[in-house]
């Protein structure tokens, strides 16, 4: 083939995309590993657990079973038996009563659910606000709308949760969609019901779309208090979509599967757009998420005690070092303001501690300009995995003071 400049120009919104805020950090790994250097990559937030050996039975049975007839194309909407599972599983976890016919709906992955919903709310120049820090995804999926994006601070002194009076009136007179996320990536914070209360009240007063979305309602580390769901607020349905993931909670993330809740509006538009662009998940991976749902949850609890462990492992080992991280209340990651010695230069910390240790962290500045200055440990090493970590660290000889 004879290889010259392409003719066509991509289209705007995608032209002005920015560079994809990993881009830097994986392609230090790739040169580090060219080199032959060891990498231990706490950057991204990708489960290393299993899921339930029932749900990988039930894809083999479903694969298998001529009678479930799974490899034709599915529905648009999803297979009956996931939209009845989600809706048992919101009955069961938070007491939300909803049709399965026509307030759920399976997703390729939550992220594929978020993207297409801002497609299907946002047009240019409509506003979104954002929270942040907040999951990257968000930032890249508005701009492919040509939306406007403002951005709420989240602040540690109010636990990383949206006070409303941050948001500027002209802003709130403007908005469109409002994203909340609950326990939070990448702080771990965690909103209770009061707050969803709050932001019910607030999108009905501006006539604001409230999206939820809650990847890690699973993953919260207090017994007594799961974290709630939006849809449990009464009036919630007429403002708010909550998107749900088990790529976390089920250790199932390169399976593709989350689904979305709501009111019989927003999710058949959802559905109209999905109809353009997808035929919904492959019939045997959509059984085998509807016996995660309906399973034991067991999966869910050994993820809460397993991350809470390297949680307590992690932050111990840091603090020992001279680093006073805050230890978060849920998910997967640690989120700390970067030492002192680096005023505040989240990509020049973690390039230094990558160079010197082989440990890849995450910047703060990836995740929104409210995360500039912080970084973002997941909690994707095993026991030793973390043991290994932290001794490299201690031998960088770098200074952690906070
Ligand atoms: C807050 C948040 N929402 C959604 C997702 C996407 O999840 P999924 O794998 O279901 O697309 C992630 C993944 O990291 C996330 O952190």
């Amino acid at each position: 083939m004879i290889r010259e400049p392409f003719l066509v120009p991509c289209a705007e919104p995608v032209a002005k995309l920015p560079p994809y805020v990993f881009a830097t950090t994986f392609k230090w790994k790739e040169e580090a590993l060219a080199a032959g250097r060891d990498v231990v990559d706490l950057g991204v937030g990708n489960p290393d657990g299993r899921p339930d050996p029932a749900v990988v039975a039930e894809l083999v049975r479903a694969a298998r079973d001529p009678a479930a007839n799974c490899h034709g194309y599915s529905t648009f909407k999803g297979h009956p038996t996931l939209r009845r599972a989600i809706a048992a599983f919101y009955a069961r976890r938070f007491g939300v009563d909803l049709d399965p016919e026509t307030e759920t709906l399976p997703l390729i992955g939550s992220k594929e659910g978020l993207a297409n919903l801002m497609r299907a709310y946002l047009e240019r120049g409509d506003t979104l606000i954002l929270p942040t820090p907040c999951y990257p995804a968000y930032f890249g999926a508005a701009r492919l709308c040509g939306a406007e994006i403002f951005e709420a601070p989240l602040r540690p002194e109010h636990g990383f949760v949206l006070r409303f009076a941050d948001i500027p009136a002209d802003v709130a007179r403007q908005a469109k969609m409002l994203v909340v996320n609950y326990p939070n990536n990448p702080t771990g914070g965690v909103a209770d019901l009061d707050f969803y209360r709050e932001a019910v009240a607030w999108c009905r007063e501006h006539r604001v779309l409230l999206v939820s979305d809650i990847a890690y309602s699973e993953l919260g580390f207090d017994p007594d208090t799961p974290p709630p769901s939006v849809l449990q607020v009464p009036g919630a349905a007429a403002v708010a979509v909550e998107f749900q993931s088990l790529s976390k909670s089920h250790n199932m993330a390169g399976w593709r599967t989350g689904f979305a809740a709501g009111g019989a509006e927003p999710i058949a538009t959802l559905g109209r757009v999905k109809s353009m662009v997808d035929f919904s998940l492959f019939g045997a991976v959509q059984l085998a998420a509807a016996a995660a749902l309906t399973g034991d949850q067991q999966v869910c609890a050994d993820n809460r005690a397993l991350y809470r462990r390297r949680r307590d492992l992690m932050v111990a080992g840091y603090r020992a070092l001279g680093w006073d991280v805050p230890s978060p209340p849920a998910t997967m990651y640690i989120w700390a303001p970067v030492p002192r010695a680096w005023a505040g230069d989240d990509f020049a910390f973690v390039r230094e501690v990558f160079e010197r240790t082989g440990v890849l962290l995450s910047p703060g500045s990836a995740f929104g300009r409210h995360g500039a200055g912080w970084c973002r440990t997941s909690l994707v090493a095993d026991d030793a995995g973390i043991a290994k970590v932290l001794r490299k660290l201690a031998d960088a000889g770098l200074d952690w003071t906070a």
